[in-house]
């Protein structure tokens, strides 16, 4: 182990791990300022808001030599012996100054800017900043550049960082985005007739330190400082990125990446991120209804549990079509529902969704061509409870051998269902429908009940992406009035007591199944390969992902 001084803290660290000075003082837990570097990227040095003192220590005598000038920490090699000081008055003049210089070429708009509560200048200003503004006012054009479909520029509030333009290089290999000008007059443009219009593009957005860098799905929509950030999943490929769901008063505004170094590091795709206006469309399916002599007769929470349980029961003989879009412990309950009625009823996995192919970036990150977040858990929900996994063009042969006189489907699918070829088949043999989905579909028509379903925000719960990492995460809004969480819908049917709780389901799916094991904390058997993301809520409500390396059990 190499040891380290970071204003006097001794940090203790492996050199294999090519940390930087920024990095190496995080450690130590003091935040050097930073505009250019970004750990998902090269380094470029060339805002030095990260300017530090540097320094050597004699490990015989302990002596310690500072350099005389200031380095960038970002661009500072951690090594055995060196020393960092960033709380000086060299250091403090320093960055006063770089703030005082970019601040010369900064228009202060912030009351009309979309980034004032969550921009580095604006927080670095007030933490590093001159108090007084020593140049004169200088006129500011407020230009705005249209440089792609989802992406505007705010010309004169860059700072010239590039982080958006290495991105467009280095991680979705598109290399749209340049400098052009020198000095005074540089300014990040496309190369002409090349908008930035690839799969990654948000991406810039979030990148973006200061506010040129516009999401024009969210410019003017929102102040961040009313929004409330929830850590999730992105449903809408088999990646699952980890995102956070951004909301005020239970809608949500945007989603953003979350840094999960296991799935997605610090981005996700623009399908991902722009695909949620569907939680709050109002073609919904909200509340329950079931078919009355003389058309549809809406049952309320209560009733609806009741009807369900005593219709189920006179069925005896049943069926259950398994959505890749169920969490794992509502695809668990939804399958012991069902067969602890009939023990011997068939469960199908529902239509996974696959669109071309894998999509991937030089950056190493990948879209899958299979768009939707849970097959491989309910995959093994299934498994365990039959013992092969059916897909759902197999449900007419399975509830004709079966004889099932009613079958649960459930949905959730974004987009609805894709292929319904096998709906035909099923109805000729007259079996009675239970419909638990987010849009109305052919399925309602031949349905007997009809139940609004939540959608991926609206749920708490746990998804396993193709790579077997499973994530667990909590509902980040409230359903719309006369939805039931397909979790507390089944804990309601199965008659058990108390309110669902889908940590403690996860914890019997884990007992009960052995490529759940690893959500217990132990070490699952070998060839199980399933690997468990953590979330940690800390006091000041911030959640941060623990990669579990202890329970990356290969
Ligand atoms: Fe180090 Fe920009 S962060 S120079």
């Amino acid at each position: 182990m190499a040891i380290a001084l970071v204003d006097g803290i001794v940090v203790e660290f492996d050199e294999r791990e090519n940390l930087n000075g920024i990095q190496l003082a995080r450690r130590a837990g003091v935040e050097i300022p930073h505009y250019c570097w970004h750990p998902g990227l090269s380094v470029v040095a060339s805002c030095r808001m990260c300017l530090v003192e540097i320094g050597f220590r004699n490990a015989v005598t302990g002596e310690v030599r500072l350099l005389p000038k200031l380095v960038a920490a970002c661009n500072t090699p951690a090594q055995d012996g060196l020393v960092l000081v960033t709380q000086s008055a060299k250091v403090q003049q320093a960055r006063a100054m770089v703030q005082e210089d970019l601040l010369l070429r900064h228009p202060v708009d912030c009351p009309i800017c979309d980034k004032a509560g969550e921009c580095l200048l604006q927080d670095y200003y007030y933490r590093y900043g001159h108090r007084q503004r020593r140049a004169p006012w200088g006129p500011f054009t407020s230009r705005r550049k249209d440089i792609g479909e989802k992406i505007t520029l705010f010309v004169d509030r860059c700072i010239m960082c590039s982080r958006c333009v290495r991105f467009t290089r280095e991680i979705s290999g598109t290399a749209e985005l340049m400098i052009v000008d020198r000095g005074n007059h540089q300014e990040i443009d496309i190369f002409p007739g090349f908008p930035i219009n690839n799969k990654l593009s948000g991406n810039v957005v979030d990148l973006c330190p200061v506010g040129a860098l516009g999401d024009k799905e969210f410019l003017y929509k929102q102040r961040v400082w009313y929004l409330t950030s929830h850590p999730s999943v992105c449903v809408q490929c088999a990646t699952g990125c980890s995102i956070w769901v951004d909301e005020n008063q239970d809608r949500i505004w945007r989603l953003r990446p979350r840094e999960n170094p296991f799935v997605n590091k610090w981005w996700m795709c623009n399908d991902g991120r722009y695909a949620y206006p569907y939680v709050h469309s109002p073609q919904r399916l909200v509340g329950a209804r079931r078919k009355a002599p003389d058309g549809w007769c809406d049952l309320d929470w209560s009733s609806l549990v009741e009807e369900l349980r005593q219709f189920l029961e006179q069925k005896e003989r049943l069926a259950a079509v398994v959505s890749p879009f169920l969490t794992v412990e509502e695809a668990y309950l939804l399958c012991r529902a069902i067969r602890q009625v009939d023990p011997r009823a068939p469960l199908v996995l529902g239509d996974v969704p696959q669109v071309g192919e894998d999509e991937r970036f030089p950056g190493g990150f990948a879209i899958a061509r299979e768009k939707c977040p849970n097959r491989r858990g309910v995959e093994e929900v299934i498994a365990h409870f039959i013992g092969r996994v059916p897909p759902v063009e197999e449900l007419p042969e399975l509830v004709r051998r079966h004889g099932a006189q009613a079958v649960w489907l459930s949905g959730e699918y974004p987009q609805g269902w894709a292929k319904l070829e096998w709906l035909p088949a099923l109805a000729e043999l007259g079996v009675a429908l239970i419909v638990h989905d987010l849009f109305p579909s052919a399925l309602c028509d031949r349905a007997e009940f009809v139940v609004g379903a939540p959608a991926f925000a609206e749920k708490a719960g746990s998804y396993v992406n193709r790579h077997d990492r499973l994530q667990s995460v909590p509902a980040a809004i409230r359903p719309p009035k006369g939805v039931f969480p397909a979790g507390r819908l089944l804990w309601r049917l199965l008659g058990q007591e108390g309110t669902y709780e889908p940590a403690s389901v996860l914890q019997e799916v884990a007992r009960n199944i052995s490529y759940f094991r690893a959500a217990l904390g132990t070490i699952p058997p070998v060839g199980v390969d399933l690997k468990v993301n953590l979330l940690a809520v800390a006091e000041n409500g911030t959640v941060n992902d623990l990669g579990t390396e202890s329970l990356m059990i290969g």
